[in-house]
């Protein structure tokens, strides 16, 4: 192991310093777990004669450190359930971890009032899968683009708004005749574009889009997708972008994080993750791309059952299902290591140099 490596190898938190000089976002140590067992007294159980609380609880979140770079597209992938929207929603303080910190441009975000998150607000928007569900029925195309402005700048007045408005409607080429128009009156791909513009209409830095193509008819995908590529390029923007898509990655991703029932496998540059996916997890899901030249190994088919993140397994949440699990595997977590051309991959047959 280099220098670098040696010192990136994550048997601890990496400090706030540390793989930050140009990160926007830092994500350190973050976990988040769902209570299944309701209120107080719905946890008590009679067991041998006594009154026991009993709680249970979703670990959605098991210990994440990512850094999101200024200007970057970072994708984060991972089958349904691995937390991927779990942690948008912490990123952009609609949920609160339950451990862990967030922060943005070097100042702490996760435990911030809603006043102070305000600001925040404004910098960093957000852009759902269902856009028949992000956008306000009962308001105009115009009033949708109106709101985050008149939430964000008070002082403005009418015709700065107007103007403001007219000018994101163009960007995104929504035609002005739209503004009278509900939302019900678009179909999927305009309203996503829509829900585009209202996110794009307060000149944020960093943007969370959470499958924003996934639920958009097939032929429209391609466009709204160009649109993010777009806005990203005319105006310098940061994304995480969470899909499931590894063709939408490919195209869209910078870097990629991939996730596991709760943690991070594997991060590395997108031409690196396809090129020479290291992680067991990582190697699977790749092996399921079908590909014109393919001269990759044959499809790795996943034994063992998806373990429930209610009863997390020991060690390496991936032991039932991966071809290389040993002892350490079911015992010992493993930390994300830094490797030569910096990839970070959490796997202990790829330190012992088995894998
Ligand atoms: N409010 C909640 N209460 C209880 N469990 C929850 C809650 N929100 C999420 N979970 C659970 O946390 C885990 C992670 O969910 P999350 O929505 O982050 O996954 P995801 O990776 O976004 O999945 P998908 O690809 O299906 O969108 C899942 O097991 C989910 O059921
Ligand atoms: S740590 Fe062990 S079980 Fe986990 S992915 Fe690596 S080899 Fe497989
Ligand atoms: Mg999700």
């Amino acid at each position: 192991m280099n220098a670098q490596a040696e010192a990136m190898t994550d048997n601890r938190i990496p400090t706030q310093n540390e793989e930050s000089a140009e990160s926007l976002l830092q994500i350190r140590g973050l976990k988040k777990r769902f209570s299944l067992s309701g209120d107080f007294l719905d946890q008590l159980r009679f067991k041998g004669g006594k009154l026991v609380r009993h709680q249970e609880y979703v670990h959605a979140i098991n210990g994440v450190n990512l850094d999101i770079h200024r200007g970057e597209a970072l994708c984060v992938v991972g089958e349904s359930g691995c937390g991927k929207s779990t942690v948008a929603r912490i990123v952009m303080g609609l949920i609160s971890p339950t451990e862990g910190e967030i922060s943005y441009n070097g100042e702490r975000i996760d435990n911030l009032n809603s006043r102070a998150l305000l600001a925040y607000r404004k910098r960093m928007q957000m852009i759902f899968q269902n856009p028949y569900a992000s956008l306000n029925p009962r308001m105009t195309i115009q009033q949708t683009l109106e709101e985050p402005l008149r939430l964000h700048h008070p002082d403005w007045d009418r015709q700065k708004v107007v103007t403001k408005v007219e000018e994101v409607m163009h960007s995104v080429g929504i035609d002005p005749d739209w503004g009278k128009r509900f939302g019900h009156e678009f179909s999927g791909g305009q309203r996503q574009r829509i829900a585009i513009a209202r996110a794009l209409a307060v000149d944020p830095e960093f943007i969370v889009a959470d499958e924003p193509i996934s639920a958009l008819d097939v032929s429209i995908q391609a466009q709204v997708l160009n649109l993010l590529m777009e806005a990203q390029h005319e105006r310098n923007l940061t994304y995480l972008f969470i899909t499931h898509d590894l063709a939408v990655v490919e195209h869209f991703g910078t870097r990629v994080a991939v996730m596991y029932l709760g943690t991070v496998c594997e991060i590395a540059n997108t031409a690196t993750l396809f090129a020479k996916p290291r992680h067991p997890y990582t190697q699977a899901l790749m092996s399921a791309i079908p590909r014109l030249e393919d001269d990759r190994p044959q499809h790795v088919r996943l034994e063992g059952e998806v373990p429930t993140p209610v009863n997390l397994p020991s060690g390496c949440v991936f032991h039932g299902r991966c071809p290389y699990a040993n002892a350490r595997c079911r015992e010992e977590i493993p930390l994300l290591q830094t490797q030569d051309d910096g990839t970070r991959v959490a796997c202990h047959a790829v330190e012992e140099g088995r894998l």
